[in-house]
């Protein structure tokens, strides 16, 4: 698919190109479309109705049984060796795990999300003021990175904070979120520590070893905002996709759901979208692209989504928070670490080629495929 027109751009004879040019020459993200009372959504925003075909259905919730998505109690009374198992077989699974006890607090996971709705409702001159896509810019508004790279655009605006290693100016914060984001990096960058040690045990690794690899080193926040969709049955929040750092620590807000994974219930079944309903009072962790290669495909980095927002229904908010490599510093060459049973899957890559190659593809194709050894792609079995 070429960068200036989707196959349904080139058959209703639109121009698409001019139509996304619009929309972000605006700097008002979606929120904006709605403040001005759209009824029907711009063709750049139509998804091919085959990808859209299960969202309004209801799919298995996951606290069903063979779907649930593993919780990860954090609390100091578990035993060390049961937590290390069920985050080796969650991260192996489905790939999502919540963790409980996780050291946050309830109240600061209240605030920052009460913080990135309040930017994101808050004045337009705001938003227009920090509207970019210079990656160099630590703090940034804007919708779809990749709306010039992807087939069809997302329902969804995003405000992106570099909070490590070089944390922002105070000042180049918006206020309402200045102190609670700050705060909040540091508490998720304590849990994203722990984690890390969890998941480099799950491998059979010292507990420091993916911190030593340098995975922890930045930390990249992003407030998500689904403002609702007058017509939620032809496009997504966010489509389809993988995460591409190391790991992601997701915060949903408690009210509204809308998370959905694809899951895989093995036995030759059609992997299934299922909802992750948000659980009061926890953080999901989900393994990225990255870990997935170096952990050479015993975690799994897996398909997520955000369907559209009903237009009765309030806008949803969430926070992602990535860790990753210090792109701008670190030369390091990441390759699987191989357990002596299986060849390495993937070359080796540093962090910055696999993300330049991320942010110039989009949520479109998974960066993995790219760097995955060919001899072995996946054969079925005879
Ligand atoms: C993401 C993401 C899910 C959510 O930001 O990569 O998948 O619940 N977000 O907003
Ligand atoms: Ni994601």
């Amino acid at each position: 698919m070429s960068a200036t027109g989707s196959a349904a751009g080139v058959a209703s004879g639109y121009d698409r190109r001019r139509e996304l040019q619009a929309f972000d020459d605006t700097k008002a993200g979606v929120k904006g479309l709605v403040d001005a009372g759209v009824t029907a959504i711009p063709s750049i925003f139509h998804h091919p109705p085959e990808s859209l075909e299960d969202t309004t259905t209801s799919p298995p919730s996951c606290t069903d049984g063979a779907f649930a998505i593993p919780v990860v109690d954090l609390s100091a009374a578990a035993r060390r060796e049961d937590v290390v198992a069920q985050v080796r077989h969650a991260a192996g699974t489905v790939g999502f795990f919540h963790v409980v006890n996780h050291g946050v607090p309830e109240g600061l996971m209240a605030g920052m999300l009460a913080g990135a709705r309040r930017f994101n409702e808050g004045p337009a001159e705001a938003k227009r003021a920090l509207y970019s896509r210079d990656q160099a810019r630590k703090v940034r508004f804007g919708s779809n990175f990749d709306l010039f790279q992807s087939a069809a655009a997302n329902w969804r605006d995003t405000l992106f904070c570099d909070l490590a290693p070089d944390p922002p100016l105070p000042e180049e914060l918006p206020e309402v979120l200045r102190n609670v984001i700050m705060e909040y990096g540091d508490a998720v960058m304590k849990l994203g520590l722990r984690v890390s040690e969890l998941l480099s045990e799950s491998l059979g690794l010292s507990s420091g070893h993916l911190r030593e690899m340098g995975c922890m080193e930045s930390l990249h926040a992003v407030c998500q905002y689904y403002p609702p969709c007058p017509e939620p049955h032809l496009t997504f929040g966010i489509k389809s996709h993988t995460d591409p750092a190391f790991f992601t620590v997701l915060l949903q807000d408690g009210s509204t759901g809308g998370l959905q994974v694809l899951v895989d219930r093995g036995g030759g079944h059609r992997r299934t979208w299922v909802d992750v309903p948000p659980l009061p009072g926890s953080l999901t962790v989900n393994i990225g692209d990255l870990l997935q290669l170096v952990s050479n495909d015993r975690f799994r980095s897996v398909e997520h989504r955000v369907p559209a927002i009903k237009s009765k229904d309030p806008a949803r908010v969430s926070v992602a928070s990535f860790f990753n490599t210090d792109l701008k510093r670190s030369t390091r060459l990441y390759g699987p670490i191989t357990d002596g049973r299986r060849p390495p899957l993937y070359r080796s890559v540093t962090a910055q080629e696999f993300m330049a190659h991320f942010n110039s593809v989009g949520l479109d194709r998974c960066p993995l495929d790219y760097y995955r050894l060919e001899r072995h792609t996946l054969r079925p079995a005879v």
